[in-house]
């Protein structure tokens, strides 16, 4: 059986990780989850204290650090020259700054580079922004993942209360529509559905009905 390349992008919190995990997992294919470089690398930078609108101090942040994605039984690990930042880098403050980070041109040139490198030989499931559109344009699964602001704020709440985090509905709201905004207007790779891209709207569908649907379309192409 083909090894294929599957992407899986999105606005934020549309459930792109959940469902490329369990992807990955029942095709025994790794996993890239492209957010959490781009979140490693805006975590680093805060801790030395470099401003997320220059660039040129981004990149020498970004050179000096090497991010590793580990499978784990949990789901992923997340490591920064080898610190385990799986946890550091979902706090607010870094989920609020990644998308003036992930604008830079030059960030995103380095970031590609890396994610291109992990994903030659195939057998990935890589989710993101711009992975269907420039980061693996021939993968032969294509998946844009939609549900309403709404419904994503509201998993994402739920999330944080299962988890114990401090969550407010309304501010959750307007977190995701302004991260949002900014990945989908920036100049370079924006948030947008690749061409050959199948949208799946899960709004009002489960994880096993959105898992199940592309195991269909993979499938037709393996
Ligand atoms: O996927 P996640 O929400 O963790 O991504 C965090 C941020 O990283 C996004 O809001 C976006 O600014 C940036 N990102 C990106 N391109 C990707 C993946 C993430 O610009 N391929």
């Amino acid at each position: 059986e083909k090894k294929i390349s599957i992407a899986i992008d999105g606005p934020a919190a549309a459930g792109k990780s959940t469902v490329a995990k369990r992807l990955a997992e029942a095709l025994s294919y790794v996993y890239i989850d492209t957010g959490a470089m781009y979140r490693a690398l805006t975590y680093c930078a805060l801790q030395r204290g470099v401003d997320v609108h220059n660039e040129k101090q981004l990149m020498n942040v970004l050179h000096d650090t090497y991010i590793e994605l580990k499978p784990s039984p949990s789901g992923q690990l997340v490591f920064a020259n080898g610190e385990n930042v799986t946890e550091a880098i979902r706090t607010n403050d870094v989920t609020n700054n990644v998308s003036y980070v992930a604008k830079h041109p030059s960030v995103r040139e380095e970031m590609v580079k890396r994610q291109r490198e992990l994903g030659q030989h195939g057998g990935v499931v890589m989710d993101g922004r711009d992975i269907g559109t420039h980061v693996l344009p021939h993968a032969e699964v294509k998946i844009f993942l939609l549900a309403s602001v709404e419904e994503r704020a509201k998993r994402r709440h739920e999330e944080n209360v299962l988890r114990g985090i401090p969550s407010d509905f309304e501010q959750l709201k307007e977190e995701i529509a302004r991260r949002d905004q900014i990945d989908s207007e920036r100049a370079v790779a924006p948030l947008k559905k690749a061409e050959d891209a199948i949208e799946i709207d899960t709004t009002s569908l489960s994880i096993d009905e959105v898992v199940d649907r592309i195991m269909r379309i993979v499938r037709e192409r393996v």
